[in-house]
């Protein structure tokens, strides 16, 4: 029986980021029918543009070549925040599973296997997430700790809060 690869994200992964941003920012229960449009909304595609440069670490989870999620982080600067941003040291960490595979462990896998490979590169990774996001769960057993004071707009519209794991 075949069972979940996780493997490294490569330049040539950033279809597969754009289309797992798709999932990570609800964007078709807004209405969007395609991660190309993602690709015209700022706040939303410098998660991926142009992956792979210097600080981008990312993991890709596969079943028989078949996409099913991935796990990304990069580095942000003040002047082009993102929804979680720290500071310019602190990557913030974005993740994604296709639809049909949520609740069976490919999210855990993802997450684990990322933060191995970001604990020898970085002190510490940021996240956003909505308050109503049962991921919150997934993100604190991993150690994740909620920043006081750090609610923002989600993309969504709703409110998100900001997390932290420090090494
Ligand atoms: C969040 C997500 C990446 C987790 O991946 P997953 O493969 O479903 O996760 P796992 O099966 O390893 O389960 C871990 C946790 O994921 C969350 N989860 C599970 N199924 C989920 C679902 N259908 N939708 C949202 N979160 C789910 C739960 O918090 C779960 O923890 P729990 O066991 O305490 O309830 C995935 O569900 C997903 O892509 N959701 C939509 C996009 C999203 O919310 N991205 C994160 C934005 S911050």
């Amino acid at each position: 029986m075949s069972s979940v690869i996780v493997r490294p994200a490569l330049p040539t992964d950033e279809k597969h980021l754009w289309a797992m941003l798709f999932e990570a920012s609800y964007s078709a229960d807004q209405g969007r029918t395609s991660p190309d449009e993602l690709r015209a909304i700022p706040a939303l595609a410098h998660y991926v543009e142009n992956w792979g440069v210097p600080g981008d670490l990312g993991v890709i989870a596969e079943l028989n070549g078949e996409l099913r999620g991935a796990a990304w982080l990069r580095l942000f600067t003040g002047d082009n925040a993102a929804y979680g941003y720290i500071d310019d040291d602190t990557p913030e960490l974005a993740i994604g599973v296709v639809p049909g595979a949520r609740g069976t462990g490919v999210g855990t896998l993802l997450m684990e296997r990322l933060l191995v490979d970001a604990r020898a590169a970085f002190k510490q990774v940021s996240l956003s997430v909505r308050e109503e996001n049962p991921a919150r769960r997934l993100y604190e057993r991993l150690g994740f700790v909620e920043i006081s004071d750090s609610a923002h707009p989600s993309p969504t519209g709703s409110t998100s809060r900001t997390m932290l794991l420090r090494f």
